[in-house]
């Protein structure tokens, strides 16, 4: 390991550590990745406050991560239904991108982490407001083409719905408000058989139109295919 790597490990392993919303993408490499690209921005906009975006917050965790980190620099958005995955907006209830928060809510059961009122709005709410951290938004409901009005410029976003659905009009409407060398990341989108709906959409419709620049080579495939992300990176303008 480097010390590039031995660094980001370190980074994560503490903030996890002092997490107290679950954030499942830190079980995989996902998680790792997504800390280097919040440490890129902070580095690669000193002058501007940050905006970045989870799309798809489920327990919170990233939005706690993200807020702490960028916490005096910017804010950090969650988004999500906070009442589970909204399955019915699949068309085939046999795909994975129907069933797959099943697993986690299965979990809650019996892991009180993952209990359906982890999910919560008002209860990660207090968890934030407890941190003091008014640099994190929640917006509460199902994606549609209005959950975005609020913002101007987007630094970082994270997308993560699972489901190609919402996942297209999260895309298609902030699109047009990534800065200049802003990021992006896709999870789900690897392997190609993995959610094959968001992996075509990634990468037949998203990087087709040519303003995003796939980054995944800086990593080990390895890596990214164990995150299962893609990593874009806006061209200048
Ligand atoms: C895989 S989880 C997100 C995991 C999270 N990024 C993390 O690492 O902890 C997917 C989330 O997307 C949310 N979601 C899916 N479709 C949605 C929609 N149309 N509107 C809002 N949230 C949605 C689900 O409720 C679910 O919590």
């Amino acid at each position: 390991m480097n010390s590039r790597q031995q660094h980001i490990r370190d980074v994560f392993e503490k903030t996890n550590y002092r997490n107290q919303l679950v954030w499942l993408n830190a079980g995989n490499q996902t998680g790792s990745i997504q800390i280097e690209i919040c440490e890129k921005i902070l580095t690669e906009f000193p002058e501007e406050e940050i905006t970045a975006l989870e799309i798809g917050s489920a327990y919170g965790g990233g939005v706690e991560f993200m807020a702490k980190f960028f916490y005096g620099r910017g804010r950090a958005y969650g988004y999500d239904t906070f009442i589970g995955h909204p399955k019915d907006l699949a068309d085939n209830q046999k795909d994975l991108e129907a069933y797959c928060m099943d697993f986690w809510y299965e979990q809650g059961k019996r892991i009180k982490e993952l209990a359906k009122d982890r999910l919560d709005y008002n209860y990660q709410r207090k968890i934030l407001d407890k941190q003091m951290l008014s640099n994190a938004v929640l917006v509460n409901g199902r994606i549609d083409e209005h959950s975005f009005d609020d913002i101007k410029k987007i630094h970082f976003a994270m997308f993560d719905l699972d489901l190609i659905k919402p996942t297209r009009i999260a895309y298609e409407t902030i699109k047009d408000k990534f800065v200049s060398g802003a990021y992006a990341m896709f999870h789900d989108s690897l392997p190609p058989d993995h959610i094959p709906n968001i992996h075509k959409f990634v990468y037949d419709e998203v990087l087709k139109d040519g303003r995003w620049q796939n980054i995944n080579d800086k990593w080990d495939e390895a890596e990214t295919i164990a995150g299962l992300v893609t990593i874009l990176k806006r061209r200048l303008f």
